[in-house]
């Protein structure tokens, strides 16, 4: 009964929060735009496809791009495509550039900082008027975040903060701590952590710390739970509770895997319950799920996570994992789209967010769009109606 009022609950909030989309009060800033140039694209990498039933999931709106694009040319640089959620950002990024009048120099870096860098190097010598960056290692770009600033090219940050950098001009991502909340309020309730006796045992486990959104999720998530680890009603059985001892390196799935293996072996083949397992992400709570099939016999746990990847969703709708934050990647690239616009016809960029992103030199001006809770009861709504899967695929 709880767990039906807490998801109706959820799904007022859901709503309103889609309703919201990446509305908020836009702040002000403004960049110079830069001087036009023109290359070939080069060809993407060829990649690994772990993820190769990753949907293209496009853009179903009109970019809002205040200017017709005119021929300038806009560099977007993504990770890898390891990841589904990266295929479908550089792909809705794309489209809408396209549609916007944009010619579009798209690179995906097989999770190869050196790669990234001489792809985002070759953008800015290619003559890219924006660049448009999710960083596989948010300090690594240092180098040609210099030749951009030099060539007057401005820089959005996408999803992924670069650190260490004056050369960043904006940021866009979700709200990174509010993920975590989500996921650490899920448990809250879950267990009901004010009323319940406990003690319940919790296991962690976190993204890269390459990553600057892997400490906010992580912190989010915490800051909630901290209380409960103080008072006792949550053991860490593990003893494993900093962010440091719970990351995982690259987000990826066979870490968290065999990271997961490890404490199940170590500290619950005694028949020892793990009641909760907070996982940042997708990739890595999928490494947690195929570590609890094949080596725990125990009362299965409440997963959280975030992205809604296909994958995750079966898990979630076969009750293998408890909920997901979703973070509607057509939202995000129409911000960045509008952005492009904003600054390429040297209008006002809107920003909701300028306190909060600081790289260790500046502070970067940021849009943060809204995250939303799924799980097993609204994940028809919020990710089959709104046209971001079909119902096939998640058979
Ligand atoms: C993104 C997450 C994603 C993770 C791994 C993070 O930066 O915000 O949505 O799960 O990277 O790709």
């Amino acid at each position: 009964m709880k767990k039906k009022i807490i998801s109706a609950l959820l799904s007022v909030a859901m709503v309103a929060s889609l309703l919201a989309g990446c509305g908020g009060a836009a702040g002000t800033a403004s960049t110079d735009a830069p001087a036009a140039a023109d290359t070939e694209a080069e060809a993407p990498a060829a990649e690994a496809d772990t993820e190769a039933e990753a949907p293209a999931a496009e853009a179903d709106t009109e970019a809002e791009a205040p200017a017709a694009g005119g021929g300038q040319k806009v560099g977007v640089s993504m990770p890898t495509k390891d990841l589904q959620r990266w295929n479908q950002d550089g792909a809705n990024m794309e489209s809408e550039l396209k549609a916007a009048g944009y010619e579009v120099d798209l690179q995906y870096a097989s999770n190869d900082v050196q790669t990234q860098l001489s792809q985002v190097e070759n953008m800015i010598s290619g003559g890219c008027n924006v660049l448009v960056i999710a960083a596989i290692e948010g300090s690594s770009l240092g180098e040609a975040l210099g030749m951009a600033k030099d060539a007057g090219i401005p820089v959005i940050a996408y999803d992924r903060l670069l650190m260490d950098s004056d050369a960043v001009s904006y940021y866009a991502t979700f709200d990174n701590y509010k993920v975590g909340t989500v996921q650490g309020n899920y448990v809250k309730d879950a267990l009901d952590l004010d009323n319940a006796e406990g003690p319940f045992n919790i296991e962690f486990t976190a993204g890269d710390p390459g990553d600057n959104n892997a400490g906010f999720f992580f912190n989010g998530a915490y800051d909630v739970l901290k209380p409960y680890i103080e008072n006792g009603k949550l053991n860490v059985v593990s003893g494993q509770k900093t962010f440091e001892e719970v990351a995982t390196p690259t987000w990826a799935t066979e870490t968290a895997q065999s990271r997961a293996e490890n404490i199940l072996s170590s500290y619950y083949a005694d028949g020892t319950n793990v009641d909760v397992w907070l996982c940042s992400n997708d990739s890595t709570a999928l490494g947690v799920e195929n570590a609890l099939a094949a080596n725990y016999n125990g009362n299965y746990p409440i997963i959280t996570s975030q992205d809604c990847y296909i994958k995750n969703t079966k898990n979630m709708i076969a009750g293998k994992q408890s909920m997901s934050v979703f973070k509607d990647t057509r939202t995000l690239a129409s911000q960045v789209v509008k952005m492009v616009g904003q600054i390429l016809s040297n209008q006002t960029v809107d920003v909701n967010d300028t306190e909060t992103y600081n790289n260790n030199v500046i502070t970067v001006p940021s849009f943060l769009c809204e995250p939303v809770f799924a799980d097993a009861n609204n994940y028809k709504e919020i990710l089959i109606d709104s046209g971001y899967y079909t119902e096939d695929q998640l058979k």
